[in-house]
């Protein structure tokens, strides 16, 4: 029963007139996801990798109860997005880049506000900050303005918020993005920690090397369609040289040809 699945969810946005601009097309509807599904399990990390505009984070938003599929379901510990949608927020924590911090609060006040909000014990809130916060070295910052923070401690504060109540899943849309090496490889540490721990772990990238690095097994994503799915060994295999970059690149180019036929 504990299992993140995802089944079959379609999703078309209408796009305006300014977005048709944008998108270079006259097409008033775009279809972002064209039946997708997979399952993630505790002790894994699932990773969702696909090129720009594939639909990776139409996907995380469907599971993370912020937009809902057109068709298909989602269910988190059996519990359905659509009708559970609060045991499924209790159970997960949802970072995007889209998420901004508020310029004038400082991370003592995010974290406190955000554990109120999660109605999580206080006693129990101010350790975990303790253990997020001395975990990304965020101590030093804790009453300074995310105004004049960086960019790589403006994330580890929105990682470390995301975490107050302690979630089984974890559901990062390109955790990685933006941030330096090091800033990075704290970001990765922690996730492989979590697996360890028992959580589940699912995150979006463009970057085959997060992927390689980090996932047990892997959905390739293009134009809506899960174009591979499987253990990340198994799906490097379905490539001649074994290599993810050569199988993506063919995939990418296929779903190109495809398109213009
Ligand atoms: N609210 C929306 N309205 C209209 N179109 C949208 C909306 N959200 C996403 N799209 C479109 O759906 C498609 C998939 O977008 P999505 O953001 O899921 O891709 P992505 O894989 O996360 O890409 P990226 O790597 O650039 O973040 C894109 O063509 C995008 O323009
Ligand atoms: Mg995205």
């Amino acid at each position: 029963m504990k299992s993140l699945l995802v089944n079959d969810i379609k999703k078309t946005f209408k796009l305006s007139k300014k977005q048709q601009k944008i998108e270079q097309t006259s097409d008033t509807k775009k279809i972002a996801l064209k039946g997708v599904s997979f399952e993630a399990k505790p002790g894994e990390i699932f990773g969702l990798l696909g090129p720009n505009g594939a639909g990776k984070t139409t996907a995380l938003r469907c599971i993370a109860t912020l937009i809902k599929p057109d068709s298909g379901d989602i269910s988190v510990d059996g519990y359905g997005v659509q009708h559970d949608s609060n045991e499924v927020r209790k159970r997960i924590a949802f970072l995007t880049n889209e998420m901004k911090l508020e310029d004038h609060f400082t991370p003592n006040y995010l974290f406190r506000y955000f554990s109120k909000l999660h109605k999580v014990d206080p006693k129990e809130a101010e350790k975990r900050k303790e253990y997020l916060f001395n975990r990304f070295g965020i101590d030093k910052f804790q009453e300074v303005k995310v105004a004049d923070l960086s960019t790589g401690m403006k994330q580890k504060i929105s990682i470390a918020i995301s975490l107050v109540h302690d979630p089984d899943y974890i559901i990062f849309d390109e955790p990685t993005n933006g941030l330096d090496v090091l800033t990075a490889r704290t970001v990765i540490d922690y996730l492989l920690e979590m697996r360890d721990a028992g959580k589940t772990v699912i995150l979006s990238t463009h970057i085959l090397n997060v992927v390689e690095k980090l996932c047990d097994r892997v959905g390739i994503i293009i134009e809506g369609e899960m174009k591979a799915l499987d253990r990340l060994e198994n799906v490097q295999n379905m490539a001649k040289d074994n290599s993810l970059e050569t199988l993506f690149f063919e995939l990418v180019e296929q779903s190109a040809v495809n398109e213009h036929v």
